[in-house]
């Protein structure tokens, strides 16, 4: 089978692989979509933790269970499914265990023509979605439903905060935030992606390359009660300027800046609440998807490719012009 392998030298390739063999509890899935994350340029930059490398890459994914092993049920064969992003949450819904870790490296992942995994890695994917649009809501979408709802207690009204708009996981928060009902602004470096994001539901935005942004967020919004972040700013008393009493700050990046300071003082006098998250529990994936559905909604899809294009659609992401998720068809 074809899929993108990172090598030891940190080259990418489309590389020809054997069929993955399955064991007694998972089935074999061929891949119609899968989809990138910033992940994927972190892996092969050697910025990811656990380094194990060759690995084929990619977390996102979903396609046709095609064969199943001896201890699962025949009913999977032929079930058009998702997969669940992750091994080893664990039975917490507070965090996951040690070994969780996702798709993709150290483990084998989804941009290939075929995928080995544990049934109970899959659900199955809602008929209102195109393989390329259920390929593209794993990591992202799971992403900011965690840190919107179970972190945030995002809420009908609540003002919520997106920053970086163009990001994946930003613009997943952003369909899930305006389905929510709450009130959402956003900051950007592109007038463009600002512009884009209040024609999809956002209240306003405004560029965080500008040294005032904390106060012209504060002017345009009059108080943000929660902030899907994926660049603190280095110094992080900037966001009392614009965070309501008893706010909450919840980062799933470090985009910006690795770092970032805080007024102690400021912070608990406020009651702020500054929340680290990261993907989320097969349970909370349940629940993403019952409220997309619900709502119909779709993700934003910055661009197709074929699997062969794999490479070029990583320098694509690596630009970061897009908006949305960048995606390959199988
Ligand atoms: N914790 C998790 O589970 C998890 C899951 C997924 C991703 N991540 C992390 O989250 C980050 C975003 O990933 P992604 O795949 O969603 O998006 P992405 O495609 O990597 O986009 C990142 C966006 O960040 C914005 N940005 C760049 N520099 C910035 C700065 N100095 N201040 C504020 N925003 C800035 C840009 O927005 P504009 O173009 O609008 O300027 C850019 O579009 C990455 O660091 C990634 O590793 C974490």
């Amino acid at each position: 089978m074809k899929g993108l392998l990172l090598r030891a030298d940190q080259s990418l390739e489309i590389a020809k692989l054997p069929q993955p063999t399955i064991k007694p509890k998972e089935v074999l899935i061929e891949v119609k979509a899968s989809a990138l994350n910033h992940r994927e340029i972190w892996i092969q930059k050697g910025l990811y933790p656990g380094m194990k490398l060759p690995c084929i890459l990619g977390a996102d994914g979903a396609g046709i269970v095609i064969k199943c092993g001896s201890d699962v049920s025949a009913d999977w064969l032929d079930k058009e499914v998702i997969v669940y992003p992750a091994y080893d949450w664990g039975d917490n819904e507070q965090a996951p265990t040690r070994q969780f870790r996702v798709l993709g490296m150290p483990d084998p992942g989804t941009i290939a023509e075929y995928i080995a995994m544990p049934v109970s890695n899959l659900i199955a994917k809602p008929t209102y979605l195109s393989w390329s649009e259920a390929a593209a809501i794993p990591v992202a979408g799971l992403t900011a439903w965690r840190a919107l709802f179970s972190h945030g207690g995002m809420h009908k009204r609540s003002k919520v905060l997106i920053t970086g708009i163009g990001g994946g996981v930003a613009q997943a928060g952003l369909s899930l935030a305006v389905a929510q009902g709450a009130d959402v602004y956003v900051t950007s470096s592109s007038k463009d992606k600002i512009r884009q994001a209040i024609s999809l539901g956002a209240q306003g935005g405004v560029n965080y390359r500008e040294d005032n942004w904390h106060l012209q967020l504060k002017e345009l919004s009059g108080g943000i009660d929660i902030v899907l972040d994926s660049s603190p700013s280095p110094i992080l008393d900037n966001y009392f300027k614009f965070m309501n009493y008893g706010g909450r700050i919840v980062t799933y990046g470090s985009t910006g800046s690795p770092k970032t300071s805080i007024s102690i003082s400021k912070f608990f006098l406020r009651h702020i609440q500054f929340i680290g998250t990261a993907m989320g529990s097969p349970s909370e994936f349940q629940e993403l998807l019952n409220f997309m559905e619900h709502h119909k909604i779709k993700p934003t899809i910055y661009k197709n490719f074929s699997l062969d294009q794999a490479v070029e659609a990583i320098e694509t992401l690596s630009k970061g012009h897009q908006i949305g998720k960048i995606v390959l068809s199988h």
